[in-house]
């Protein structure tokens, strides 16, 4: 998830792209570049690691065209703040990106899959390549076309060009490409990740998303899936990738800048709950095969004998992260049938635990940065063990010390209550459990293929309870947002989500809620039950498997000792569920998929219900009193 912006018309390029750029900066910010371009000049790039001012420093210390008797300081240009997903945050990573001769540059947000074929194949066309990103390649393959038609004497213009390099990728990419070969012209394509066109007065802009560009029109195109814009100075023309021409479809965009970097949200929480689909599609995309079931980890410097003999996986997380490992150990032991142990870091950096050095570490951590998490993996590595880390944030700490990372491609989370990352970390464990169970041989290619291709589906799902459950759990926050204690039960691989739905609630309205386990009410939680007392129960079921039928029947059973003793129950259910809307005071569906998927759906309630309870009773949801994004001390 990364920011683009770019521009072409009368004013300086410079201070356009790098303000737009400014208000982008929450898509990502480890890395920052501009090219800008200057008819009959070779195109000026400057690129720096971490933070947008890093980039400032080196424009200052670094003019672009100063030379006044050009009387020019660039007439268009596109920049990038970056959020790593292939390729450290460094310099030579951060975009914009050249082909060889350095006349084409990209600016890319997305993932290219097939990027290591293309990398290969151009290779042995003679490119060669400076980087370790998959965008690199998108500047090659442009410049390959536009030089194979030069060669066979015919002129190929950059749209072309690129309209027919998109069609070589797959995976998801919003990019913008400048050659200085054609002034005054951005090519812009989309395929998944947001682009959006802007129409000024002589002046055109495009951005991946409206706060980056708003500041100067508020006339845009939101650019579609498969559309391509040639953005001149004398307007945009727009395709689709075969070249048939589309009409603009321009929308006047009425929200203050504040609101425009929230997406149109209120709150950041909440727009990072609406992301949650994109933010699971990413964090699959490139890792599986659709035809084999086959899950590829290239992440890894751990070998398969290693994962063979390991006797354990030691997870240590905290918080919400802590939440993941927990349902990722159902996720691990069913599938690759191998223990897993889940400590809070806290615990396990002090207790001495006992562990075997062939056993496999595991560190979960948004940020990359959580003391204890790091501490937890310096113990482990003291211990002998290899430790694989799943993290949303691409070289920070935990991933340089571990043998292996999963990189989640949530993207910047700025509300400090974890939303997306939850929902990618789960994905990516998940992925893990599909790859251990291929590598350790406990599961068949058929089990394989039906549990990604469900894996696949699971984006659609979650924007289906998203289109369903906002305005449900709107409507209870208006009965229970005066409740002083919520109960939230769950059973098997859904107690951790009824532990993370407690969690959301306390952190961001201050209401105390506690998460258990259903079947252990009977020793000593029923006693809190009374008229009063909410009680949210996960009692969805994945009726192919029987394992499920059974947990929901036993959850069914522990609604009916909490509805003898008057408490109110709100039950969070699938799809097709007659029975349950009889036993409960309200039920919310969700869509069927397979038990060890069911979390990602189930979560999605819980959040929604936390974040209008703490609207209702006027809370700060983004920055809740007392807490920080990253908890970088003990
Ligand atoms: C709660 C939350 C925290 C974090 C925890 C660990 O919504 O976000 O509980 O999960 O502080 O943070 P990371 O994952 O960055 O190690």
């Amino acid at each position: 998830m990364c920011g683009i912006v770019g521009y072409v018309g009368p004013r300086e390029v410079v201070p356009v792209i790098i303000e737009g750029l400014r208000r982008l900066e929450y898509r990502g910010y480890d890395s920052a570049g501009i090219a800008v371009g200057c008819a009959g000049q070779p195109l000026e790039l400057r690129r720096a690691p971490g933070k947008l001012r890093n980039l400032e420093e080196v424009i200052r210390e670094h003019p672009i065209f100063p030379d006044a008797k050009h009387g020019c300081g660039g007439t268009w240009g596109v920049g990038h703040t970056r959020w790593a997903t292939h390729g450290r945050p460094t310099e030579e990573n951060a975009h914009p990106h050249r082909d060889c001769t350095g006349r084409i540059v990209v600016v890319h947000n997305g993932i290219v899959e097939n990027y290591l074929d293309l990398k290969r194949e151009l290779q042995a066309e003679g490119h060669v390549f400076v980087t370790e990103t998959d965008t690199e390649i998108i500047a090659h393959l442009i410049e390959e076309e536009i030089k194979s038609a030069a060669d066979s004497g015919k002129t190929m213009l950059l749209e072309e060009g690129v309209r027919r390099s998109v069609a070589r990728l797959t995976g998801a990419f919003a990019i913008s490409v400048i050659s200085a070969d054609e002034p005054d012209k951005i090519v812009a394509a989309r395929n998944g990740p947001p682009a959006v066109i802007g129409l000024g007065e002589g002046e055109y802009f495009v951005a991946s998303d409206v706060p980056g560009i708003l500041h100067h029109t508020r006339d845009l195109h939101f650019l579609g899936d498969g559309e391509l814009a040639v953005i001149t100075r004398d307007g945009v023309h727009l395709t689709d990738f075969e070249g048939d021409q589309l009409p603009l479809k321009i929308q006047r965009i009425l929200w203050d800048p504040i609101q425009a970097e929230k997406g149109g949200y209120k709150h950041f929480m909440l727009k990072e709950i609406f992301e949650q689909p994109r933010a699971v599609r990413d964090t699959t995309l490139g890792r599986i095969s659709l035809n084999t079931g086959t899950v590829f980890l290239s992440e890894m410097k751990i070998s398969d004998e290693e994962f063979r003999d390991a006797p354990r996986i030691d997870i240590a997380a905290c918080g919400t992260s802590w939440h993941a490992a927990l349902a990722g150990k159902y996720m691990i032991e069913r599938l690759a049938r191998i223990p897993v142990e889940v400590d809070y870091a806290s615990e396990f950096r002090y207790r001495d635990p006992i562990i075997d050095s062939r056993s496999i570490g595991m560190l979960i951590t948004q940020s990359g940065e959580t003391a204890d998490t790091l501490a937890a993996q310096r113990e482990m590595l003291a211990k002998g063990l290899k430790t694989i880390a799943i993290c949303n944030v691409v070289g920070a700490m935990v991933a340089r010390e571990a043998h292996g990372t999963i990189y989640t491609h949530a993207g910047p989370e700025i509300g400090v209550a974890s939303t997306k990352a939850f929902s990618s970390q789960l994905t990516a464990l998940f992925l893990f459990a599909l790859y251990l169970a291929q590598t350790r041989n406990t599961i068949t290619g058929d089990e394989s293929i039906a549990l990604v291709e469900a894996l696949t589906r699971l984006p659609g799902k979650i924007e289906e309870v998203l289109r369903t459950a906002d305005l449900a759990c709107e409507k209870l926050a208006r009965v229970y947002s005066t409740a002083r204690d919520f109960l939230y039960l769950g059973r098997g691989i859904h107690y951790p989500i009824a532990l993370e739905g407690a969690l959301k609630l306390k952190e961001i309205s201050y209401i105390h809620a506690e998460g258990y386990p259903a079947g252990e009410m009977k020793h000593g939680p029923n006693a809190l039950i009374d008229g009063t007392l909410p009680v949210v129960v996960l009692a969805t079921k994945d009726g192919a498997n029987h394992g499920s039928r059974l947990r929901y029947e036993k959850t069914l059973s522990n609604i009916q000792e909490v509805t003898a003793r008057s408490g109110k129950v709100i039950a969070i259910a699938t799809e097709g569920d007659e029975q349950i809307g009889d036993l409960v005071d309200q039920v919310i569906y969700i869509p069927q998929a397979p038990e060890l998927l069911l979390p990602l759906l189930d979560v999605v309630p819980l959040q929604l219900l936390a974040y209008h309870i703490a609207v209702r009773r006027g809370c700060d949801v983004d920055q809740p009193r007392n807490l920080a994004k990253s908890v970088t001390v003990e």
